[in-house]
């Protein structure tokens, strides 16, 4: 068995993990690591089965596949031939294809009663357009059914591509389903900077009384990536930085800071506040969308690496993608929470490919002082800011001014910074956590139906804004140069924040 080490978590009972799909990207790049490494710290149960659905290979050679990937995706994970041996020994593969019902009989056959229970959580590592198809042959073969131990369906983004399908996604699912036995990954949500902030709002009491408008000037919540779309181009053509985060992982992670303290920390607890949030944004009038957003393509450009710069091309130079696309790559979003918390305040959501750096943050922008004493100093002092980095780097960061050391009272900027773990191995990947939740029936860091549904309702009136646009401007790949950037901070304390 594969040794144990540390383990910081509530154990899991043993269960089925079915992967469906389980060929595909996700599972070597995301799953397998984060199964490992929850083998080994015990939360995963050893006596648990994972159960791969797929087609067109042997198991032999879908293992083989997956030790591969897991030496690419997870070098740092150590694993030997011998405990790679006896880690697969837990393995099984049902091969099918999933229109077929035969699939999902042999996948009930494959279930296994582990412990006097045949707890099951199906994990759909496929694209969307197969989630109603793979939820009806389960429940045609009874597999929803919870008599004989839970049964769990996992859903990844996207959730729709606008409200309309996300509507008739829910709704096609739920009449197969129970809501509680969905589980929507927002793998934000997992990060666990992420939760942390959650920790840090409501378990310090010194950063509720400033937690409103008569503090803070603005909120800026950002993931710049310095990636491109890889091999997604079929995916982000007809998605864009819009969709594919902002609705998602951005406007979820906008709902854990603006969100009321919830009664308890359950599930539907802190689901009802982040809902109200969403209920609070006000809604975009279509005169307004121009100057409340900016979206952006990048060009040509190249990247700087220790020794030389690499050339680097334009999105419409990708694999796959049209030359003549207008779909955005760097997006930001401009919203207003329509509360008495809130009132006032931007939160400005922004993402990007192709930047600089790859940093997401969380940036509470303080009001100035109301009077100033130094303000006529050379240089003068800065808003306070509180910094949340979500990665890399996780921690915060609190941004300050100080006298100049000498016989001035010049100031300076002086940042108080907590990483959230000295030594990075100590953060889980945000699958571990994920899966791990699943496992323990705990849907507090999955969206919940009615969410998801809000989120889209909200930016659809941008979506139908940009939907017949035939042209959108370009940022050189690897800079910050995007236009409009500046002018959607103009009234901002301290303009658009670019991490550093
Ligand atoms: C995914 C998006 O959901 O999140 C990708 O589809 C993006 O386009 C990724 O690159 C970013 O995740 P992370 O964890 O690297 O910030």
């Amino acid at each position: 068995m594969i040794e144990a080490t540390k383990c910081i978590g509530e154990p899991t009972n043993p269960a089925n993990v079915v992967i469906l799909g389980a060929g595909g990207d996700l599972t070597k790049r995301k799953l397998m690591p984060a199964l490992v490494k929850m083998l080994r710290c015990g939360l995963l149960h050893e006596d648990s089965k994972i159960i791969g659905v797929l087609k067109g290979r042997t198991q032999e050679q879908w293992l083989t596949e997956l030790f591969e990937g897991f030496k690419s995706y997870a070098p740092d994970i150590e694993m030997t031939d011998k405990q790679w041996q006896s880690f697969t020994s837990m393995f099984k593969m049902v091969s099918g294809d999933l229109q077929e019902e035969t699939t999902y009989q042999s996948l009930a056959e494959n279930l296994e009663t582990i412990q006097g229970v045949k707890n099951a959580m199906f994990y759909c590592a496929i694209p969307p357009r197969w989630y109603t198809t793979v939820a009806a042959g389960l429940h045609n073969v009874g597999l929803i059914d919870e008599s004989d131990g839970f049964r769990r369906m996992v859903i990844e983004k996207p959730f729709g591509m606008d409200l309309q399908s996300a509507q008739q996604l829910n709704s096609e699912l739920q009449e197969l389903l129970d809501e509680s036995q969905i589980y929507r990954i927002d793998h934000y949500l997992g990060k666990e900077s992420v939760q942390n902030l959650l920790v840090y709002r409501f378990a310090n009491s010194i950063l509720e009384p400033l937690w409103n408008r008569n503090f803070i000037d603005h909120i800026q919540i950002s993931a710049a990536e310095s990636i491109g779309i890889e091999y997604r181009a079929n995916y982000y053509e007809k998605s864009g930085a819009l969709r594919d985060m902002i609705q998602s992982h951005l406007m979820q992670v906008m709902t854990l800071v603006a969100m009321e303290p919830p009664v308890e920390f359950t599930a539907d607890a802190v689901r009802d506040e982040k809902i109200k949030v969403l209920r609070a944004v006000r809604p975009f009038e279509d005169e307004e969308i121009k100057s409340q957003t900016v979206a952006a393509q990048y060009g040509s450009g190249k990247r700087d690496n220790e020794s030389d710069s690499e050339a680097i091309k334009a999105y419409v130079a990708e694999e796959g993608v049209s030359p003549e696309s207008v779909t955005e790559t760097f997006t930001a979003v401009r919203f207003h929470i329509d509360n008495w918390r809130w009132q006032g305040v931007p939160f400005v959501l922004w993402t990007g490919k192709r930047l600089p750096e790859r940093v997401s943050e969380i940036v509470i922008r303080f009001r100035k002082p109301p009077f100033n004493l130094f303000d006529t100093h050379a240089n003068p002092p800065q808003a306070n800011s509180l910094v949340f980095r979500v990665h890399p780097d996780e921690g915060i960061a609190l941004r300050m001014n100080a006298k100049m050391p000498g016989l001035t009272t010049d100031t300076q900027r002086m940042v108080m910074r907590a990483p959230y773990s000295e030594n990075g191995e100590d953060v889980s990947d945000a699958y571990e956590v994920l899966l791990h939740d699943v496992l323990i029936g705990d849907a507090t860091l999955f969206s919940r139906g009615d969410e998801v549904e809000e989120s889209w309702s909200i930016i659809e009136p941008i979506l139908n804004a940009w939907k017949d646009r035939i042209s959108v401007d370009r940022y050189r790949a690897g800079t910050w140069d995007v236009e409009g950037m500046e002018k959607l901070f103009e009234d901002c304390v301290g303009g658009w924040h670019k991490p550093s």
